[in-house]
């Protein structure tokens, strides 16, 4: 019986999403005849079924995370989901809230002009009008904020009135960027560095509840505050025999332009005071700073006013959930838009959507090793960079690597590869609270490639064992493997609907949806807006 027929409602797409959860290779041969034998392309949601009729969803509103580990593409489906949002007749405006992470994240989004422009800190409003930004009390702020709203305002004009940053947001300075490299010295590189941008820091003080506030640098004590901040900071690095003011932090004004890891020390008390004092004054002209508060219980409401939830990283990262210890220190999934905005809650949203690459999976980690992951030298730009007698594997990773551009935003350092696993997959959709998925990269596929794709996991004794998150737990999986057929990625390019696609292209999206579970509802196939296919009976809108 085709999947469709037996999924006939949200709550059968649940139960299957349940039994695949826990039993993952039940059923796997009947869903690869189905696709590559019978030719039954099952893709989005199945016909008839009403996605969600949760009374306390409120209209217009979305959340777009990442399903993997950070890198998806998010934020061209975001830049996306603003333009079907204001084609609703009755929206005015569009929120983009960003609810966590920080200048972590990256996020490219490419214009109708072709103009590209790249993301940190500040959501993906900018290319519109009639869209605001909104920087949320979950976000980690930090005053490269005005480094980045410069760069933006550069290409899309002044955009003044249009960026808010919540009073309540966690503020990082410097000092927390130098705490992230004593860490490390601490823990004698056990420890992930992170980015260098203050995050695991940060949000450890704003649990430890030491931590400050953009209101507290926009109060009348600042100096203070910030002062006894610097003492404290300079007494912890003594006791380590280190000077503080000599500590080198990132400068990642500098690391943007160069595309190396530039550094500045950290400087003295009155430097640190004289920069922050620069920011705070910059703030203020600038009127950035609100209560989010206020504007959401305004905006609550109001369907003319369409909420677009921005995620940052991935469902892999999150603190809790995610490829421990190799994560950020926030909560990456929908559920966060709770403690990010201190306002909407996951039940709220109409549209949840998890981005993945749809044929492999790239990330940035220093430690992390996962089951899947093509073993790779970081120096391999590209197959030509390879010795000969390089296996298959090598092969794919480094096409894999060119053909996607898989390399670090800000230092270009080359990501690692690794087959898509249905097993994280699985898990990531199912934990970060989405409903759908949007598969990016459909383009990275040739036709006499095979792509391999993890089917479930085993242990030393042959025995099926479920996806648990943490790297301890994943080095003594077995990955289980299916090998299935490439297609031409270009021709994905000028398709215009799902059965112009190549036909393995078809079988291959079936199948994921089949054994993660969760309806595919678009695919995009390059960096341009035009590149982006919604599925039939779905309108990313389930009107
Ligand atoms: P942190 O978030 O700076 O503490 O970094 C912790 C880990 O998360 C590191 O492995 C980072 O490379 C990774 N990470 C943080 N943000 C992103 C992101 O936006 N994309 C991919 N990886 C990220």
């Amino acid at each position: 019986m085709a999947l469709a027929e037996r999924l006939r409602t949200r709550g059968d797409i649940i139960e299957r999403q349940v039994q695949l959860f826990f039993n993952p290779s039940r059923g796997l041969k009947e869903d690869y005849d189905r696709a590559y034998h019978h030719n039954l392309i099952e893709v989005g949601w199945p016909a008839g079924v009403v996605p969600l009729f949760d009374p306390r969803v409120k209209e217009n509103t979305c959340a777009v995370v990442g399903a993997a580990l950070g890198d998806e593409g998010k934020g061209r489906i975001v830049d996306n989901k603003v333009t079907s949002l204001l084609e609703i007749p009755e929206v005015q405006l569009v929120q983009v809230i960003r609810f966590q992470g920080g200048n972590n994240a990256g996020h490219t989004v490419e214009g109708n002009d072709g103009r590209k422009i790249d993301g940190h800190l500040v959501p993906s409003f900018y290319l519109y009008e009639a869209a605001v930004g909104i920087i949320d009390q979950g976000v980690i702020v930090h005053q490269d904020l005005e480094t980045e709203v410069g760069y933006i305002e550069d290409r899309v004009g002044d955009v003044g009135g249009r960026l808010i940053v919540s009073e309540n947001a966690i503020l990082a300075t410097d000092l927390e960027r130098a705490e992230e490299g004593l860490n490390k010295l601490k823990s004698s590189g056990k420890t992930d560095g992170g980015t260098g941008r203050g995050i695991g820091p940060s949000y450890g003080h704003h649990t430890d509840r030491s931590g400050t506030v953009v209101a507290d640098l926009i109060g009348r004590q600042w100096r203070e505050i910030f002062s006894n901040r610097y003492d404290q900071y300079q007494r912890d690095f003594a006791a380590w025999g280190l000077s503080l003011s000599d500590t080198e932090v990132p400068d990642f004004e500098k690391s943007r332009v160069t595309h190396t890891n530039e550094t500045r020390s950290l400087g003295t008390k009155a430097e640190y005071l004289d920069r922050l004092e620069h920011f705070r004054d910059w703030l203020s002209a600038r009127d950035f700073v609100r209560n989010t508060y206020c504007m959401h219980r305004d905006a609550y409401n109001n369907p003319s006013i369409a909420k677009l939830f921005e995620g940052a990283q991935g469902a892999g990262l999150d603190v809790w959930l995610g490829t421990r210890p190799d994560v950020t220190s926030s909560n990456t999934s929908v559920y966060a838009v709770r403690e990010g905005t201190g306002v909407y809650i996951a039940e709220n949203i109409e549209e949840k959507i998890g981005v993945f690459k749809l044929t492999y999976t790239s990330d940035v980690g220093t430690m992390r090793h996962l089951p899947t992951q093509i073993e790779l030298a970081r120096e391999i730009r590209k197959a030509s960079d390879l010795a000969p007698g390089a296996t298959d594997d090598e092969k794919y990773g480094a096409n894999v690597r060119d053909e996607g551009h898989e390399f670090g935003t800000t230092t270009g350092r080359p990501r690692s590869i690794s087959f898509l696993d249905f097993e994280i997959m699985r898990y990531n959709a199912r934990m970060s609270g989405i409903e759908t998925l949007v598969a990016t990269h459909i383009d990275i596929a040739r036709k006499n490639r095979p792509i391999k794709v993890c089917t479930h996991y085993t242990d030393a004794r042959g025995n099926v064992v479920p996806y648990q998150p943490g790297l301890k737990y994943l080095a003594e999986v077995n990955p289980n493997y299916l090998v299935l057929p490439g297609w031409d990625g270009e021709a994905c390019r000028s398709a215009k609907s799902l059965d112009k696609l190549p036909e393995n292209a078809q079988k291959f999206l079936s199948f994921v949806q089949a054994r993660v579970g969760y309806p595919i509802v678009g695919v995009t196939s390059g960096p341009s807006r035009d590149n982006l296919l919604i599925f039939p009976g779905y309108n990313l809108r389930h009107s």
